[in-house]
C-alpha cells in the first residue's frame, strides 16, 4: 500500500506560503462564506473554542462576533499575525500541540481531516480529543463523499470576486488525488497542490473512534460538517 505524507504540497502566486501550500495574500482577503453559521448554531455563546488551522482569521472573526471565546492554532506566523480581532494565538503544528488545558469545542475545518497521510490524520484527530472538556464537541469539515470523480480539470466556480479553477486533478492509490487549484482574486492567481485522501463515512467514523471520538450528528445535509465527542 502507498503511503502519503504532506510532501507533496506546494503553492505558488505572490507572496508567503503555509508548509501546506497555501497562500497567506489569499486567505488574508477570502471574506466568509457562511460555514461559521454552521459552527455557531452548535455551540452556545460563551462557549470556549480551539480553532485548529485558524489561517489568517477568516473563520475567527465571525466566530468571535457571535460570542465565543476563540484560540487559534496555525503552523504558519505568517497566518497567525493577520488573525482579527485579536484573540490568544498559538504557533504549532496541530499534530505536536498539547496546551494542557480544555475547550468547551475543538474545531478542525478546511479539509484538514482529510490529509492523504493516515498516520498524520490521526494525530490531528488525538488532538482533537486531548482538548476537548468532558461533554464537550469535536466539529469536523471533511470533502463530500464522491468530491474527486465529480471534479475535472478545466472546471471552475465562483464565490464572490474569487474564482477557483482546477487546474488537474490526478487520482492515485487508496482513495488519494493530487490535485492542483488555481485561485484568482484582484487580477493576481495563486495556486495550491495537496494531496488529499477521500474518507467516506464509514472510513471517516473509523478513524475519529481510533482516537477515542464518536460521530454524534452530520449538521449538513452534504454530511460535510459532522459533529462528534468523546467517547473515552
Ligand atoms: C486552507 S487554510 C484555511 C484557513 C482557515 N481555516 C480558513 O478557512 O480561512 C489551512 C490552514 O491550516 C494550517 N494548517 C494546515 N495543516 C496544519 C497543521 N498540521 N498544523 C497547523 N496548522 C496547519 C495552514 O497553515 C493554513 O493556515
Amino acid at each position: 500500500m502507498t503511503s502519503f505524507t504532506r510532501d507533496g504540497h506546494s503553492g505558488t502566486g505572490p507572496g508567503d506560503f503555509t508548509p501546506d501550500g497555501c497562500s497567506v495574500e489569499l486567505y488574508s482577503q477570502l471574506s466568509g462564506n457562511g460555514e461559521t453559521d454552521i459552527v455557531l448554531a452548535a455551540l452556545p455563546p460563551g462557549a470556549t473554542l480551539l480553532e485548529l488551522g485558524s489561517g489568517a482569521g477568516r473563520m475567527t472573526r465571525p466566530l468571535v462576533a457571535g460570542g465565543l471565546r476563540v484560540t487559534a492554532v496555525d503552523e504558519s506566523e505568517e497566518m497567525l499575525a493577520r488573525v482579527r480581532p485579536a484573540v490568544p494565538t498559538v504557533h504549532a503544528a496541530i499534530e505536536d500541540l498539547d496546551l494542557a488545558r480544555q475547550f468547551d469545542a475543538v474545531l478542525l475545518a478546511s479539509f484538514l481531516v482529510n490529509t492523504a497521510d493516515d498516520a498524520h490524520r490521526a494525530r490531528l484527530l488525538r488532538t482533537c480529543g486531548r482538548h476537548t472538556a468532558p461533554g464537550g464537541h469535536v466539529l469536523l469539515q471533511r470533502q463530500r463523499d464522491g468530491l474527486h470523480d465529480s471534479l475535472r480539470a478545466g472546471s471552475s466556480w465562483s464565490r464572490g470576486e474569487l474564482t477557483v479553477t482546477v487546474v488537474s486533478i490526478e487520482p492515485l492509490d487508496g482513495g488519494v488525488a493530487r490535485t492542483c487549484l488555481a485561485y484568482e482574486l484582484g487580477g493576481r492567481r495563486w495556486t495550491q497542490t495537496f494531496h488529499s485522501h477521500e474518507l467516506p463515512e464509514p472510513r471517516f467514523e473509523e478513524d475519529l473512534a481510533e482516537a477515542g471520538l464518536a460521530v454524534d450528528a452530520y449538521l449538513t445535509d452534504d454530511r460535510t460538517w459532522a459533529q462528534a465527542r468523546l467517547v473515552r
